[in-house]
């Protein structure tokens, strides 16, 4: 079978870095006479028929930023099987024959679903999350940025002041972000569940509180605690004030480093050389620096 038609959505989370991993997949079809359809809105486009033919228009001036071009999506529909049969149908009318899937580890577990279904799907790796089985994934380097040079502002009237802060961080149930987030600022105050120890929190933060330390900044993995319950505690037990923030999206937009660019291009460019392998039904993402394929079961840290 002569490969023709390939289609990408981007699905979850959006990270940045998804727009290259497009663009690699678009300038690798070109090179190879296939046309690239994106799918808008991740699954629930394959269910609603939102293919549109991917060309240089699209891509101008987006390439570079942060979201995704083809929007995202988080489907239930998608799960339950009438709409499911629609989504196979609609790749087969498109002629579709390989559908390159970006996300996490939700959208992972909609690919298995399609390849079980006889869909030639490669996955690449896209979350801020990093929670997946690769060194990295699409996104999380931006992120860890995107958080870090927050922290640095808020870091600035913490210490005019001596204040504290909690803040909370993404990353679901993973708690990589808020590692490598803590290792960037040199803070081991970090809360990763909700059996955390409150008693040692308060002997850190006070033995820090002096005024020669960096000022105490609580990392709370999002879920683990109420950032605002928690900083009126802390508050009261270390006799600072300590305020809570929320990054909320500034976490997870905005323009894509030169590693998350370059990662997501080369994982896009690189899905089409396999799908033209015939290599399908495996997931492609970096393992240290290499870009290696994993059985996508062989995905889930969780
Ligand atoms: O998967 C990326 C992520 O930002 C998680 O870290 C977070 O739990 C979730 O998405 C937030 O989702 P929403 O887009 O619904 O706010």
């Amino acid at each position: 079978m002569k490969i023709k038609n390939v289609a990408i959505l981007t699905s979850g989370g959006d990270a940045p870095g998804m727009n290259s991993a497009i663009f690699g997949a678009f300038t690798e079809c070109q090179k190879n006479n296939i046309k690239l359809f994106g799918v808008q809105n991740g699954y629930d486009g394959l269910i609603d028929n939102l293919f549109i033919e991917i060309n240089y228009q699209l891509l101008a001036g987006r390439i570079n930023r942060g979201g995704t071009i083809l929007k995202s999506g988080r489907s239930k529909r998608f799960l339950k099987s009438n709409y499911f049969k629609t989504a196979l149908s609609n790749l087969k009318n498109n002629k579709i024959d390989a559908l390159i899937i970006v996300g996490g580890d939700g959208s992972l577990k909609g690919a298995i679903k399609l390849r079980d279904n006889g869909v030639n799907v490669v996955c690449l790796p896209g979350t801020i999350d990093n929670d997946l089985n690769f060194t990295y994934t699409i996104g999380f380097d931006t992120a860890t940025n995107n958080i870090v040079n927050a922290i640095d502002n808020i870091t600035d009237s913490l210490y005019a002041f001596n204040y504290g802060a909690v803040i909370k961080i993404m990353g679901n149930q993973c708690a990589d972000l808020v590692n490598a987030v803590a290792d960037a600022i040199h803070s081991d105050l970090i809360i990763k569940n909700p059996d955390y120890d409150l008693n040692s929190l308060v002997k850190s933060i006070k033995s820090i509180n002096d005024g020669n330390h960096l000022p105490p900044i609580v990392l709370v993995l999002e879920n683990s605690a109420n950032i605002e319950d928690l900083s009126k505690i802390l508050q009261e037990k270390c006799k600072i004030q300590i305020r809570p923030h929320i990054l909320g999206y500034i976490q997870r937009g905005g323009t894509p480093s030169a590693f998350d660019r370059r990662y997501g291009f080369t994982a896009g460019s690189t899905a089409v050389k396999a799908i033209l392998n015939k290599q399908y039904g495996f997931a492609i993402g970096l393992d240290g620096n290499q870009l290696v394929s994993k059985e996508i079961e062989n995905c889930f840290k969780f």
